[in-house]
């Protein structure tokens, strides 16, 4: 399922016909669906595009508010303001307001660490109440190290409870989290914390993966040691003790958690925030230069996750249900669905703390069938990796509980659709299958479960409040089954409210493409969001997500720039040039494809040196950046396709990469046939 951009549009080379109708909720174990038909999701979507005032307004008042808001919605393109004048806070909303109704002893998080060779598996239940007092507590002691209201504080920690725990403390108090998700390399925490200007820093001694300890505390004390010498200090660095490993310690900067938590109050006050005061910064991949820090505010995004959540999901509380969001907390969609989103619904989040092959292949089944999982909310990738390590894993577990499933991260292409539909699914859970972005904050286009009938590989239809169209570069809408760009082309509560420190970059990326005529302020060129994703709408309306439009690979359901790849690879001593392309791989949808050109003084001498060259590049990436952006493939070539301004033509690299050796794209503006005459005659990886 891949999108080609040229001239005449973008090809989807999809043709997928085959439907699934709705069930009803009671064979599911569930007392209703929320929706509870077709005519009422078209009717309500209806309203909320005609009137997102009254739609957004009424829903907010599901919340809590200590202020409520003057105005729903201002909107001069590209800012929006959602909720404006009031205030509340989102950590109250996750928190406390279930702990003042009576629920202090409903289980939030369900927590299960990796560890179990041998043993029992680690299992730790967070109630409403305690999850309460401990984020009080730490509030208290960000407060007594100086972090105050509006200081970003930086997160990088495995997937235990401390790490929700964290967050929701400084949502308590108003400080901004910037979470690095803990397989990124101490060079991503350098770059990240410098840009955001945090100065203390939240970790563990390490993270158990896959039976090995990562090594977070070290990863944090080199990027403090490139901070100091680049002149952005850390003062604090707090540590969790979670794995036991040895680390070097400076007693002057860190300090335990456990330390801080046994000395601090548990009682601390939510700070009164207001609705467009920042939340949090979450760094993703753009197409070129260093990662953007997406921001993201309270009011908008507080609404719409909880609505996304519990409807797309079909929460309810009192009901037993259980829902597990596989996502690390380091990726947006673990911010929004295993913290943010799920816990003002109140009903039980699980989260795990390691890897779905540890101890062996089963442990995710074991997991559902154990802890009666009921929403289970997974990625292609890892979809398509239990369907390699086979069945029979599956088969020997009872996963009865489950009522919705759930996927997102890239496209679910239909062969690995249809495993989960009748292997996870046992062919009667819905599949909602969710699209959205870091930048969007919440799900935006997906089915809604007993209402929508489902076609694989298609997230189906927009959410409430969501205008997406598919449309050409000049802003026309694309006829049915026609590619083009998604767009959105009205302001929703959980957009992103800007890129950190960059405006400039803001407007480029998301608002300029579109020459809309009418309503055109001065200072934005167009009123709709573009995604950078490419699209298709097929006869019934239903969405169809061909991939990214620009120069971003989407690795295992995680966004990398080909730019960062690129400078890590150039880095290298070895490297002069390096041009990093999206290539098909089994497992993980798209791999890395690394086309190098090396230094005379490095050339190898035969193929072991060759090799180890590679192996020696991709260590090197991954020291960089983290495991996740190491080549899957590098090919080193004497020089790259490129036009006569000198610009990579990585559409050509792309097709290289699939293993395409008849180029048959437009070659006209490549400076050099020979070069990729070259590249086509050796396919040797
Ligand atoms: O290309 C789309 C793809 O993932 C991109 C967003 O990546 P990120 O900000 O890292 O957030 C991932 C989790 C929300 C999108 O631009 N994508 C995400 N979900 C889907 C998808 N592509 C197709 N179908 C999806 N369900």
């Amino acid at each position: 399922m891949t999108a080609t951009v040229s001239s005449t549009g973008i090809d989807s080379v999809l043709n997928e016909t085959r439907t699934f109708p709705p069930r009803r909720a009671a064979e599911l174990g569930m007392p209703r669906w929320h929706i509870a038909s077709p005519e009422e999701y078209h009717a309500l979507h209806r309203r909320s595009i005609e009137d997102p005032e009254g739609f957004w307004g009424g829903i907010a008042q599901e919340l809590h508010w200590f202020k409520p808001w003057k105005k729903v919605l201002a909107w001069n393109p590209p800012d929006a303001k959602w909720f404006d004048g009031a205030k509340t806070n989102l950590c109250y909303n996750c928190v406390d307001r279930q702990v003042i109704q009576g629920h202090g002893d409903d289980v939030a998080i369900l927590w299960e660490g990796e560890p179990m060779p041998g043993g029992e598996p680690e299992v730790r239940r967070l109630t409403y109440k305690y999850l309460q007092q401990q984020t009080a507590r730490l509030a208290n002691a960000l407060k007594s190290l100086g972090v105050k209201k509006g200081d970003v504080v930086t997160v990088y920690m495995g997937m235990v409870p401390e790490l929700a725990i964290a967050m929701l403390a400084c949502a308590r108090i108003g400080a901004a989290h910037s979470i690095i998700f803990g397989g990124f390399s101490a060079q991503a925490i350098v770059d990240r914390v410098q840009d955001a200007k945090s100065n203390v820093i939240i970790t563990a001694d390490g993270a158990w993966r896959r039976g090995s300890i990562v090594p977070l505390k070290a990863n944090v004390d080199a990027a403090c040691a490139d901070l100091q010498k680049a002149n952005a200090p850390v003062d604090h660095v707090i540590v969790l003790r979670r794995c036991g490993n040895e680390v070097a310690w400076h007693p002057e900067r860190d300090k335990w958690l456990g330390d801080l938590l046994a000395d601090a109050p548990d009682h601390c006050p939510c700070e009164h925030m207001d609705a467009e005061d920042m939340l949090f910064l979450l760094y993703t991949s753009g197409s070129t230069g260093k990662p953007k820090g997406v921001l993201h505010t309270t009011g908008g995004y507080m609404v719409y996750t909880y609505l996304t959540s519990k409807y797309v999901f079909n929460l309810i509380p009192d009901c037993g249900q259980v829902l597990w969001c596989t996502a690390d907390i380091g990726w947006v969609t673990g911010h929004s669905y295993i913290v943010y989103g799920i816990l003002p619904n109140r009903v039980t989040s699980f989260m795990y703390e390691g890897a779905p092959n540890q101890p062996d292949p089963a442990r995710f089944w074991d997991i559902i069938e154990r802890h009666k999982i009921t929403q289970f909310y997974t990625a292609p990738t890892a979809i398509r990796a239990f369907m390699k390590w086979g069945d029979q894993h599956v088969a020997k577990h009872d996963l009865s509980s489950l009522q919705v499933l759930g996927s997102v991260g890239e496209p679910i292409n239909p062969e690995a659709w249809m495993w989960y539909h009748r292997m996870i699914g046992r062919e009667k859970c819905p599949i909602v299958d969710t699209w959205w972005q870091t930048e969007t904050g919440g799900q935006m286009i997906t089915p809604l479960p007993g209402v929508t009938a489902t076609k694989p590989g298609s997230c189906t239809l927009p959410f409430f409040g969501v205008d997406a169209a598919i449309l050409d570069e000049q802003g026309n809408e694309q006829p049915h089954n026609t590619g083009g760009l998604l767009a959105i082309r009205k302001p929703w509560p959980s957009m992103l409210r800007g890129i950190y420190g960059d405006r400039q970059r803001y407007i480029d990326t998301y608002w300029s493409t579109f020459k809309v005529k009418g309503n055109k302020p001065a200072n934005c060129p167009s009123p709709y969001y573009l995604a950078g994703d490419s699209s298709r709408r097929d006869a019934d309306g239903y969405f169809w997500i061909m991939g990214r439009v620009d120069d971003v690979i989407n690795v295992a359901g995680h966004r990398l720039g080909t730019m960062e790849v690129e400078s890590a690879l150039v880095a290298h001593d070895a490297v002069v040039e390096a041009a990093v392309v999206g290539m098909p791989h089994e497992i993980k949808g798209t791999g890395i494809a690394a086309f190098v050109t090396l230094a005379p003084t490095h050339q190898p001498t035969d193929e072991k040196a060759s090799d180890k060259l590679k192996e020696s590049l991709r260590a090197h990436v991954s020291q960089e950046i983290g495991a996740i952006a190491k080549p899957d493939m590098i090919r080193f070539t004497d020089a790259l396709p490129k036009t006569r301004s000198g610009k990579i033509m990585r559409r050509l690299l792309r097709s290289i990469a699939a293993g395409d050796t008849s180029v048959t794209q437009d070659t006209t503006t490549l400076e050099d046939l020979s070069v990729l005459a070259k590249l086509q005659e050796n396919d040797e990886s």
